[in-house]
């Protein structure tokens, strides 16, 4: 079991706050939380964790935890204030000294290269449905791995690309808010593109580099056994996970699903080149009726989100993808839920359906792993509670509580579940 990864995974703009320091240029995020009514109650990541200058203190919390590795992003505007062009050395120095900081640790640095706050710049000129930013983020992730490509082996390029095209260009909720199907469609395959794009130029700088992707994968159940729900549930799997697995996998759109990507010459076989690990983020299943319609079940536990506790669809989820697309390995990069957690009196914070959550789902990684499916790590979403995007800071993720007014940090009682966990496979 050792050569399991145990870790925590955070983003950027969700923990680092420091918004206009060090030279950092406005990210979509920025604009998205300034405008009326985006973001719950008006909340900014603008403080978030204050993490750009307590990361000293969290990571001494992670090594008490005693985690492998920590999952973090880079935010582009910090490295390319306006997208392109100039490199902000004061930018990249901060990740230098995050890596050199998680080393001497002794916990793995495990960066996304892209974590959703693309450089409002950028966006001004077409952000992801125009090519030209994908082309754009090419050097982008040159200049982050030509600074901290001697210390970091693994490398995501982009987290969740359903989410930064459907919720962000596709129906608004998230940055930039665009609302148009084929505005997401275009973005889906500037975003996979640059995916490709991105891996070769880590390969060619980094000759040990693990290069991977971040895809937010859903396992689909029909809601009943008739044709109708069965060819609905196809439907929303053909969208949600075979338009990114099948690319990625096969070089190919599946053909069943009707968008049309603005795919040209080469395209596809960039996307498609050999990836080194699938990264996995799961929270919830889907189950689908004619329609289609996404249906809650009655009866079933939810977390703070409204979403569905489903164990076993991980496990599922896990067991699919190994048959179907075989990645040479898999990392669960986020996993993990939202509960209405509050320091008690006695000073603590007692969250016990966050423990029973994330014991039933590491059981269900594990089950994968032992069946044979190439599952190398567990990332739990979220080491700290931070800034849940347009939910602002109502939502709670994380196995650290955190008092926003003082910023003061709290492990929980899923902290202290967590370590033993670790401790106890870790001596497997
Ligand atoms: C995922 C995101 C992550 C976090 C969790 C709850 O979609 O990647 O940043 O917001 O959801």
């Amino acid at each position: 079991m050792s050569d399991f990864l145990w870790g925590a995974a955070t983003a950027a703009y969700q923990i680092e706050g420091a918004v206009d320091e060090d030279g950092r240029g406005e990210s979509i995020w920025d604009r998205f939380c300034a405008t009326p009514g985006k973001v719950r109650a008006g909340e900014t990541g603008s403080i978030a964790c204050d993490f750009y200058h307590r990361y000293p203190e969290d990571i001494a919390l992670m090594r008490e935890l005693g985690i492998d590795a920590f999952r973090f992003s880079v935010a582009w505007p910090r490295v390319i204030p306006e997208g392109r062009g100039a490199v902000n050395d004061a930018g990249l120095d901060f990740y230098d000294r995050l890596v050199d900081e998680l080393l001497a640790a002794g916990i793995q640095p495990f960066p996304t290269l892209y974590h959703w706050d693309l450089p409002q710049r950028l966006e001004d000129e077409g952000g992801w449905t125009a090519r030209s930013t994908a082309e754009a983020f090419v050097p982008y992730a040159e200049a982050v791995v030509g600074r901290l490509g001697d210390r970091v082996t693994h490398w995501t390029t982009h987290n969740e690309p359903w989410v930064v095209a459907w919720l962000g260009y596709g129906w608004g909720e998230h940055a930039p808010g665009r609302t148009s199907e084929q505005d997401a469609v275009d973005a889906a395959h500037h975003v996979l593109l640059s995916h490709g794009w991105a891996a070769d130029v880590i390969r060619r700088d980094v000759p040990d580099a693990r290069v991977g992707i971040v895809l937010n994968l859903e396992h689909v159940d029909p809601a009943t056994g008739s044709e109708a729900d069965a060819a609905a549930a196809r439907e929303v799997d053909g969208r949600a996970n075979r338009w990114f697995l099948d690319p990625i996998f096969r070089g190919a759109y599946p053909e069943d699903v009707d968008l049309k990507p603005p795919v040209r010459d080469g395209d596809l076989a960039a996307v498609g080149a050999r990836i080194d690990f699938l990264g996995i983020n799961n929270y919830f299943r889907f189950v689908v009726r004619e329609g289609p319609e996404i249906v809650e079940v009655p009866g079933g536990t939810r977390t703070d989100m409204g979403w569905e506790v489903h164990p076993e669809s991980l496990y599922k989820l896990l067991r699919r993808v190994a048959d179907e697309y075989a990645p040479p390995s898999i990392y669960i990069t986020e996993n993990g839920a939202a509960y209405a957690d509050v320091r008690s009196h006695d000073g603590g914070v007692h969250d016990l359906e966050r423990i029973d959550f994330l014991a039933t789902h590491t059981d269900a990684v594990m089950r994968a792993r032992d069946d044979g499916v190439p599952v190398d790590g567990y990332f739990v979403w979220s080491f700290l509670d931070n800034f849940e995007w347009a939910q602002g800071y109502a939502k709670r993720f994380g196995i650290v509580y955190v008092d926003y007014p003082t910023l003061e940090r709290v492990p929980k009682d899923s902290f202290h579940w967590y370590r033993q966990r670790i401790e106890s496979l870790q001596r497997v």
